[in-house]
């Protein structure tokens, strides 16, 4: 036992001190490129050309629910399984399987919400090579080609969307091993396969390949290298199933501008991968992560946007194994001035990208999303996989971490510096230093010996404080967590059978089985008071190394033949295990309030569906001005892929940001959703008021101004909760028709009101920001002037500088005392910011509720506002479902491009009428009314005359 302490204890240390001394990018040499990913590979190596599929039309099968029919590939004869679904809302559902399987392929569990409501798909025409089939009032048109299989997706005469148009997809069937002694069995057990499907077996043999070289050179490829077994580095995986991958191409004419797919530390727009590696989709734990290239990292969000002038759409493919995503384009390659040359020549070649999806295993399962609106793509895609769950109040204000705050001394010094210091925060962090060795769920004795104490000190202050927990368990007999994972069968299995051992921060280490329900539902009752000790309710969790990280693992993961409950690889999984953590760390959280307190859980990994359950951050970037700027695409790419609580470690994880840079980072940081310092164990200290007075005031300032605005925020998120539309906005969601904003990645909306461009560049004097909309009136948010799009302005800026400006037309209220937290700011009056159009008018709303429970769900404890703006009176009016009660009042009115009044006054619904006091600014035409007084929940109309 001895020495393979000792090397554990190796590899640790090893890991650590490369965190700490490193000073390089990435080793690439850690992580697979396509070529060296054997199924990527042989996948890619498919070159366009005739589809050997076909599809069998006399097997059509037509039901209200769906359209089934088989397909067939010409050389290898393999049945497959094709089905079509008409999907409410605007979407089709496509799903290819294996008509016979040699056993269950795995299909993703626990990502949709429900099962997704069927639209009735009628067959509307058919004819030998073709059947035409229509959904939502014959709006759309599907249609299936027999030979080669390819399927157009229109409306009216439009083609949306073409699927293997370029006969790309491969289907990798399963089957045995052709060991010689197996082999005639096989070819037994085969043809019985084959005879179980009549319309394959007919149309099949009655026609003979046509190529027979091709079906030879296809027979070869059936033992190719790496389809049995696959080495990299020293890791050989097993492959006991052999080839199952799948892939599939699509087709988007009239489409230059694709979107999503995270994560990726790259830009908004996606670029084709032609000459280099696809996108790739394995959620990894890679350290020192290089960016500006599509390498996977923490997550991956199988969703594709496409935008152009006249709609949007999405690509769904709802797969969790390892995946890669192919993008090339007919307009990559040309200039602007190519494509000026083409459209005076009149070459009238459509621009068209086309994507191409290749996945280890699974099934093919992949929802087309019609639009034509980006939110009505948003509406789409949360209808299937859940909006972002509404974070309490705290969790969108200000959090203070590093790896790590020490002992229960350093929490009380940092928190009380705060106060000292006057600087709001919520929420101070404990990382794994905290843990009894590294045994989540405990407590370092010697360093942390009253966490209820601890809590109960944040708890008078209205603060909160995170845990880390992490999903490896420390193997460790005298562990109770590890002992009762372990003697419940909760463990991952090896390919043999025994419990899952890889290595990560506490040493030798076991991973639970996240996609069993039964362990889901243990793991959520450690969060229990009596169970997880020293915890109290405004303790909350970090889920970190959840991709899962494996140190000693192929790419620093686990390997694929790790076996899940139902016999499962780990393979089918991968992509969903992070997930899962945070699915059962947030229900830990829920339950252990008996129901009624909304949780709060941040996690590294992610899936499709990740939104239901908390928030992510971007994992360990760097103290680089690189990485701050990637950290606004990383985060928008997030958001249009359904998950709008994302945020960069403030500062950067490892090295130590210029003073400049922290500043800068802090007002970037003050305007994303989740805002959150952290540094590395190995960096100097970096709390706010450490780098002299004038940054701490410039950073109080930032902290302060996100204070201000969490009103506007919260109201944004319980959007996004209700209608799945995002926090933060790519410029081309709020202005689709405008082609200057498509490519847009270093400003972004926040809703529709607010315009940020934070200053990511050092040194700098001035910056250029975009600013949208014909006719469209912006506001500077701070000097309050008005300009109008659209147009490229030119900003002159300071070191205390945040570029952020009001879309006339919008509404946002604001709290502007200064206080603790966002707790004691609960009855603070609100002030009100009315930015006026080219029309005079404005709209806006505003959400209450008390900020941590599910009452405004359950029992319609909110209060929802709206104000409008026109014909020089301002009203405030109430949803009527909504019932809540606060003190809270208006404090102030501000009018942006107003008029100077004679008179202003307030009328209640009692009819009783007043004057408000008012001042009014000629230079810069902003109208600030006074006291009004009234409660926010109250209706009153506002007239300025
Ligand atoms: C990796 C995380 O990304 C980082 O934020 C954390 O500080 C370390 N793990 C230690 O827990």
């Amino acid at each position: 036992m001895a020495a393979p302490q000792r090397s554990v204890r190796c590899i640790v240390l090893t890991w650590v001190a490369l965190h700490i001394t490193t000073t390089e990018a990435v080793d690439r040499s850690n992580f697979k490129t396509c070529e060296q990913s054997a199924f990527c590979k042989r996948q890619r190596n498919v070159k366009p050309e005739n589809s050997p599929y076909r599809a069998l039309l006399n097997s059509l099968d037509v039901t209200r629910e769906s359209v089934k029919l088989q397909l067939i590939n010409e050389v290898n004869k393999v049945p497959l399984l094709l089905e079509v679904y008409g999907l409410r809302g605007n979407m089709t559902r496509i799903k290819i399987n294996e008509l016979n399987p040699l056993q269950p392929r795995y299909e993703v569990r626990d990502v949709l919400v429900r099962e997704p409501p069927t639209v009735p798909l009628t067959v509307v025409g058919k004819d030998e090579d073709s059947v035409e089939l229509s959904f939502e009032n014959k709006l759309y048109k599907v249609i299936i080609t027999s030979k080669p299989f390819r399927m157009d997706i229109m409306t009216g005469n439009e083609l949306l969307l073409s699927i293997n148009s370029r006969g790309l997809m491969v289907f990798e069937h399963l089957r045995k091993r052709k060991d010689s002694e197996e082999k005639e069995e096989e070819n037994v057990e085969n043809q019985e396969v084959k005879g179980e499907s009549e319309a394959a077996d007919e149309e099949a043999q009655a026609e003979k390949p046509e190529d027979t070289n091709s079906q030879k050179e296809n027979e070869e490829k059936e033992d190719e290298a790496g389809m049995w077994e696959e080495t990299f580095k020293t890791h050989t995986d097993s492959k006991p199933n052999g080839p199952s991958s799948v892939g599939l191409d699509f087709s988007l004419p009239g489409f230059e501008h694709v979107y999503g797919i995270p994560e990726h530390a790259d830009n908004l727009k996606l670029k084709t991968t032609e000459g280099g590696d696809p996108y790739r989709l394995y959620n990894l734990d890679v350290f020192q992560y290089e960016i500006f290239n599509p390498m996977a990292l923490y997550g991956a969000v199988p969703l594709l946007l496409a935008h152009n002038l006249r709609r949007t759409l999405g690509i769904f493919w709802l797969n969790a194994a390892e995946t890669w995503v192919d993008i090339s384009s007919n307009t990559a390659g040309k200039t602007l001035f190519g494509k000026m040359l083409d459209y005076v020549q009149g070459a009238n070649e459509i621009p068209q990208t086309d994507v191409r999806w290749i996945s280890e295993s699974g099934i093919i399962d992949v929802f087309l999303l019609l639009g034509p609106s980006p939110f009505d793509v948003f509406k789409q895609y949360t209808s299937l996989t859940g909006t972002q769950a509404l974070p309490p109040l705290f969790a969108i204000s200000y959090h203070q971490c590093r790896w790590n705050y020490n002992d229960e001394d350093d929490v009380r010094t940092v928190d009380a510096g705060f106060d000292e210091h006057d600087i709001p925060y919520d929420v101070i962090w404990l990382d794994i230093e905290h843990t009894d060795g590294k045994r989540y769920f405990t407590w370092d004795p010697n360093k942390f010996p009253n966490p209820k104490e601890m809590l109960q000190n944040l708890a008078s202050k209205k603060r909160k404080m995170v845990s880390i927990v992490d999903p490896h368990i420390k193997i460790d007999s005298g562990y109770k967590i590890h002992t009762t994972i372990q003697s419940r069968n909760f463990y991952i299995k090896t390919k043999d059978g025994n419990d899952y051992e890889g290595w990560c921060w506490p040493g030798s280490a076991g991973y639970p089985d996240f996609t069993n329900p039964e362990m889901r539902s243990w793991w959520a009752s450690m969060f229990a008071y009596d169970q997880y000790e020293g915890s109290m309710d405004n303790l909350y969790t970090w889920n970190d190394m959840n991709e899962p990280s494996v140190f000693n693992g192929p790419e620093v993961t686990m390997h694929k033949d790790a076996v899940h409950m139902g016999g499962f690889e780990h393979r089918d999984v991968h992509n969903l295990y992070a997930l899962y953590v945070q699915m059962a760390t947030s229900d830990g959280q829920i339950q252990r309030s008996g129901g009624t307190e909304r949780p709060f859980v941040l996690t590294r990994g992610f899936f499709a569906g990740s939104q239901r359950y908390g928030a992510v951050w971007t994992g360990d970037n760097s103290a680089e001005w690189d990485h701050l700027k990637v950290s606004v695409p990383m985060c928008l790419s997030l958001a249009l892929a359904g998950i709008s609580f994302c945020g960069a470690d403030v500062g950067g994880f490892f090295k130590h940001p210029s003073p400049e840079l922290l500043v800068r980072w802090y007002q970037a940081g003050a305007y994303q959703p989740f805002f959150r310092a952290h540094a590395h164990l190995d960096t100097p200290r970096r709390e706010p008021w450490l780098f002299g007075d004038d940054n701490k005031l410039i950073i109080r300032t930032a902290i302060r101004e996100r204070y201000s605005l969490l009103p506007f925020w919260y109201t944004l998120f319980y959007h996004a909760y209700r209608t799945g539309e995002p926090v933060m906005r790519a410029m081309w969601v709020q202005f689709p028709d405008d082609m200057n904003t498509f490519s847009l990645d270093d400003q972004y909306m926040l809703g529709d009101a607010l315009l940020v461009r934070p200053v990511m560049e050092p040194s700098v004097r001035g910056i250029q920001v975009y600013l949208p909309g014909k006719g469209q009136v912006w506001y500077n948010v701070h000097s309050h002037q008005r300009h109008t799009g659209p147009q490229n302005l030119y900003e002159p800026v300071t070191i205390g500088t945040i570029p952020v400006y009001q879309r006339g037309g919008t509404v946002i209220a604001r709290k502007e005392r200064v206080r603790r937290s966002s707790s004691c700011m609960q009855d603070d009056p609100y002030t009100l910011y009315v930015a006026l159009n080219g029309q005079n008018t404005a709209q806006g709303d505003l959400f209450i509720d008390d900020g941590h429970t599910f009452n405004f769900e359950k029992k319609n404890e909110y209060i929802y506002k709206k104000f409008n703006f026109v014909n020089n009176s301002l009203t405030s009016s109430t949803d009527p479902v909504g019932h809540y009660k606060t003190a809270a009042w208006i404090e102030r009115i501000v009018i942006l491009g107003a008029r100077k009044p004679a008179t202003v006054t307030i009328k209640l619904p009692d009819g009783t009428e007043s004057n408000l006091n008012f001042e009014y600014n000629t230079e810069t035409s902003v109208l600030t009314i006074r006291k009004p007084a009234v409660n926010i929940a109250a209706e009153w109309s506002l007239y300025i005359r």
